[in-house]
């Protein structure tokens, strides 16, 4: 069974849906849930589970990032992961740390990548007058919201939808294809899952 770190900053949503979906025949386990932010939603609830945490505050090292990856680096360590799934984890993260985790540290991000790297995807769909729009789940590399894509699921605009009904119509199929994509990452499957 592969040991998955979940790496969140806020409610953890699709943390939730990934720790809910690994059960029974499941090839992976969460093994620890890592925040950069002590008030995420996401820690209090994985603790209510039962689940191992780590908070490692970035804010102390200021510009310092590698720092705060060495930081990281060592919370790992007693957990012996070896998946990490970024959830909704807003910390940009440098090639020292990508590096090490090349090919083991996947990202869900909401757009159809390369669609819309970085923030305010949701806005910047609507305002370019997109039909389609969704999320996708890749392999982390140095390059923000790059590396090969492991999956995309996807959902038609509808006339007068806002950011945030979109937000919230993606988030629903980002708890649909992240789960899947796992299940078939941990069984070094990479085939693309399309939703
Ligand atoms: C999700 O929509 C995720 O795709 C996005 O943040 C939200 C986190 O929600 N991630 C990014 O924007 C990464 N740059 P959650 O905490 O409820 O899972």
């Amino acid at each position: 069974t592969k040991k998955v770190a979940i790496f969140v900053s806020g409610g953890g949503s699709n943390m939730r849906a990934l720790v809910s979906d690994m059960s029974g025949d499941h090839p992976a386990r969460p093994a620890v849930i890592v925040s950069n932010n002590a008030n995420a939603g996401g820690i209090a609830w994985a603790k209510e589970q039962g689940l191992q945490t780590v908070v490692v505050d970035h804010r102390p090292h200021g510009a310092d990032r590698a720092a705060f990856e060495a930081e990281l680096t060592a919370a790992l360590a007693p957990h012996a992961p070896d998946i990490i799934c970024l959830a909704g984890f807003m910390r940009k993260l440098t090639a020292g740390f990508t590096d090490m985790w090349r090919g083991k540290m996947i990202n869900i991000h909401p757009s159809l990548l390369p669609k819309y790297k970085g923030l305010h995807t949701h806005a910047r769909a609507l305002e370019a007058g997109d039909t389609a729009h969704g999320c996708t789940v890749h392999e982390v590399t140095a390059a923000l919201d790059d590396g090969p894509i492991l999956g995309q699921a996807s959902l038609r605009i509808h006339e007068g939808d806002t950011a945030e009904v979109l937000a919230e119509r993606v988030l629903v199929l980002e708890h649909k294809l992240y789960p899947a994509v796992l299940r078939r990452f941990a069984e070094n499957d990479r085939t693309p899952v399309i939703l």
